[in-house]
């Protein structure tokens, strides 16, 4: 393709040439010689006459002086002659002789710039010179060229010019391609050869002369550098949208192998009623990714834990998806109970999630859980080992379920980059410390090429963390560790949700949607909502949230009767003790608020404790005038990113912790501490009352943010990093091995 462009664009740019520069040129070129070249001729056939004809004239004989003038038009050029007398009346003249050609005219022209003539033959050239005898004017002498000749001779002069050009064009495009593809080939071989240390030297002098590899060795450098600069520059160019990720994939990562791999699934399959449903999993980080795999498809592998899951896959246990319109295929991995209840339940909810959020819950860490993680993590090792097309795949591993995951995947395909993004917050050293199988579980991470954090906090505790606790060699410039092989990149990368909104989310109006939502829980109009999105976690602050709306109602009374909470709570990981006791605890307390502050069918709290599909979190968000984030202890937080990006009328406010990873980003929020419940209770006051333009304002700065800093730009930033590092590693791996290798990142 390239290779005809290079040589079919010159040819086009030369028959341009020619047809609108060259052709027109020559032909006036032409006629301006010819017709100097018939001047001159005209003044030289005149003068040669002049003699004879003055004695012809003065004989007064008009048969022989047309006589004399037939036997000169012999000429082929010479088209016809005629004489006028010195009065401007006589004429004789050849047959030939245009009759338009009259004496009072033509002798107004004598001496002067010649006249054009057309003519059935084709164009006539007329000079009239005077005829003088011994100083006295005798009269004016007509001479007629014919100028056909010029058309014809500038058509073959044309017909030459074209083939010339033609051939040069040719000429020209060959050579371009030629040197093109010399000139990058050898560039290609002579910086590879650089780089290994040969383009200075021949193979058999490396060796023996080592003095000139510190050449090879800075320009390497060099062109790490000038990578490192390249790459920022052109990410911020880029306006991040599902196209953009798919070329970053065709463009850097062409043709390479890319899977996704997570605890949790992107669809459920589960009966209901009678038949399959498909439901979208309440999950920050299915929120995000399953974008991304929409817009690049590939496989993602996960936990198949719906109860019609294993009905609907193939026999290599895929199924594809979205169910309207498939574009990626989810490779489900299945789990006896046993296994599920000691990884996912037992090490991953007990212990990891409670050891690495602030929420005051402490973690259990058991030994047979322990094994189970162990074993889960080999499980999703082979599906990862049975989906890889190649042996370098990029592999994107997800969270807290599969720490060890990374190193295991390393182990069986060295060639691999396996980006891990840890969603969850990643706790301080001390307290990281607590987990009996710390050591384990970093090395299982530092298999990771990346190992990606919301926040820069978050990396810092990783850091400290494993500098306290492994014999690696952290460099705190880069951000790089070194342990065991290849080196691990850790980076921010702070997550975020779909941008523009899927306009199904948004499609009704927002009156539409507060009209519903008062109809649908019985309240009068102008009635204020307040809403929140959770699912049922303990770190989620949705204890303090009601406590703080309890205040509110106790400061300002007025909003009594006037103001319902709405808390939407996904049920989740519902078998563990510490969540069955948080939700009686929610209930509890919503009951004890709705008992004091109740009046008839008026409650100011609604609890709706069960899934809701995204369609319908998005009427809430749509229709509420105010939504509380109240997270103890939150990686990031996509509620809080969603509800600013449902509000497309950029009205409603939003209270954020200080403790979630989005407050960093979204200052424009009211930011509150969680555990302050008089400061949150003011929070809702502000909130419920903040005039129409400051939510506008608010809401404008932190719409932005999102259409910015959107998941495909999160998506998209590590898989340019994964792109650099792996054409860093080639190139250091081709400079000198292993060594070479592990100074290069
Ligand atoms: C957090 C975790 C995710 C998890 C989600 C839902 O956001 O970071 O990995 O998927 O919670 O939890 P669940 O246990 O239902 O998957």
């Amino acid at each position: 393709m390239r290779l005809s462009l290079r040589f079919i664009l010159p040819l086009l740019i030369a028959l341009a040439l020619i047809a609108y520069g060259v052709l027109p040129l020559v032909d006036r070129l032409t006629l301006q010689w010819f017709e100097r070249d018939l001047d001159s001729r005209s003044a030289l056939v005149a003068n040669t006459m002049q003699e004879p004809l003055v004695d012809l004239v003065r004989t007064g004989s008009k048969s022989k002086t047309i006589a004399y003038f037939n036997r000169i038009t012999q000429d082929e050029r010479l088209f016809a002659i005629g004489y006028c007398d010195a009065s401007h009346a006589t004429l004789f003249a050849t047959k030939s002789l245009p009759r338009e050609l009259v004496c009072e005219d033509l002798t107004l022209f004598a001496g002067g710039p010649p006249r054009l003539l057309s003519s059935a033959k084709g164009p006539l050239h007329v000079s009239t010179r005077a005829v003088m005898a011994d100083a006295d004017l005798l009269g004016y002498l007509v001479l007629v060229h014919d100028m056909s000749f010029i058309q014809r001779r500038s058509d073959e002069t044309k017909k030459y010019v074209f083939y010339f050009f033609v051939a040069l064009g040719a000429v020209v495009s060959l050579i371009t391609v030629v040197i093109a593809q010399l000139s990058w080939r050898g560039w290609i071989q002579g910086t590879r050869a650089l780089l290994r240390g040969e383009g200075l030297l021949r193979p058999a002098e490396r060796i023996v002369v080592p003095e000139l590899q510190p050449i090879a060795r800075d320009l390497r450098s060099l062109i790490r550098e000038l990578g490192a600069e390249y790459r920022p520059r052109d990410e911020s160019q880029l306006s991040w949208t599902p196209d953009t990720l798919r070329s970053i994939l065709h463009r850097d990562l062409k043709g390479h192998d890319v899977l996704v791999v997570s605890n949790r699934e992107p669809y459920v399959h589960v009966h209901a009623e009678g038949r399959i449903e498909t439901r979208r999993p309440a999950s920050g980080l299915v929120t995000a990714l399953e974008p991304i795999m929409r817009a690049c498809s590939g496989t993602w592998i996960a936990h198949g834990s719906g109860d019609a899951d294993r009905e609907v896959v193939d026999r290599h246990d895929r199924v594809g998806v979205p169910p309207e319109h498939p574009s990626y295929s989810i490779r489900r991995v299945w789990l006896s109970a046993a296994e599920e209840a000691g990884y996912y339940y037992g090490f991953a909810n007990e212990g990891l999630w409670p050891l690495c959020h602030i929420a005051h819950v402490r973690p259990t860490f058991r030994a047979a859980d322990w094994e189970q993680y162990v074993a889960v993590n080999q499980k999703f090792a082979r599906a990862v080992m049975d989906e890889a097309r190649s042996d370098d795949p990029i592999v994107l591993v997800q969270d807290f379920h599969l720490a060890l995951l990374p190193r295991m995947i390393r182990e069986r395909l060295p060639k691999a980059t396996v980006i891990t993004f840890w969603h969850i917050p990643w706790p301080n050293p001390e307290a990281f410390a607590i987990c009996p199988w710390r050591a384990q579980l970093l090395d299982g991470l530092l298999g990771s090429s990346i190992l990606g954090f919301h926040t820069q906090f978050h990396c810092n505790n990783f850091i400290d963390t494993v500098d306290r606790t492994l014999e690696a060699r952290v460099d705190r410039e880069t951000f790089n560790i070194f342990y065991g092989g290849k080196p691990t990149s850790v980076k921010r990368y702070p997550i975020s949700i779909e941008w523009p909104t899927s306009p199904d989310l948004i499609r009704k109006p927002v009156e539409d949607c507060r009209r519903e939502i008062r109809e649908r829980l019985g309240l009068p109009a102008e009635h204020a909502i307040s809403i929140g999105i959770d699912r049922l976690d303990y770190t989620k602050g949705i204890l303090e949230r009601f406590m703080a709306v309890e205040r509110l109602l106790e400061l300002e009374p007025q909003w009594v009767g006037h103001f319902t909470f709405v808390q939407v709570a996904a049920p989740s990981r519902s078998s563990i003790g510490e969540y069955q006791n948080f939700e009686q605890q929610v209930r509890v307390l919503a009951d004890k608020i709705n008992g004091r502050f109740g009046r008839g069918a008026y409650l100011p709290i609604a609890l709706r404790i069960e899934h809701h599909e995204p369609v319908d979190v998005y009427e809430y968000y749509r229709g509420a005038n105010l939504c509380f984030v109240s997270s103890l202890h939150d990686g990031m937080n996509l509620v809080a990113k969603e509800f600013v990006a449902a509000r497309d009328d950029e009205q409603g406010v939003l209270i954020l912790s200080q403790f979630a990873g989005a407050s960093r980003e979204m200052p424009e929020a009211l930011i509150v501490n969680p555990y302050d419940i008089d400061q949150c209770a003011a929070a809702l006051h502000v909130g419920l009352t903040m005039p129409v333009a400051e939510q506008r304002d608010r809401m404008r700065v932190m719409r932005a943010l999102i259409s910015e800093f959107n998941v495909y730009r999160w998506a998209g930033r590590m898989l340019l990093d994964a792109a650099a590092m792996r054409r860093r590693g080639r190139l250091a791996f081709g400079a000198g091995g292993a060594t070479a290798g592990r100074n290069a990142a």
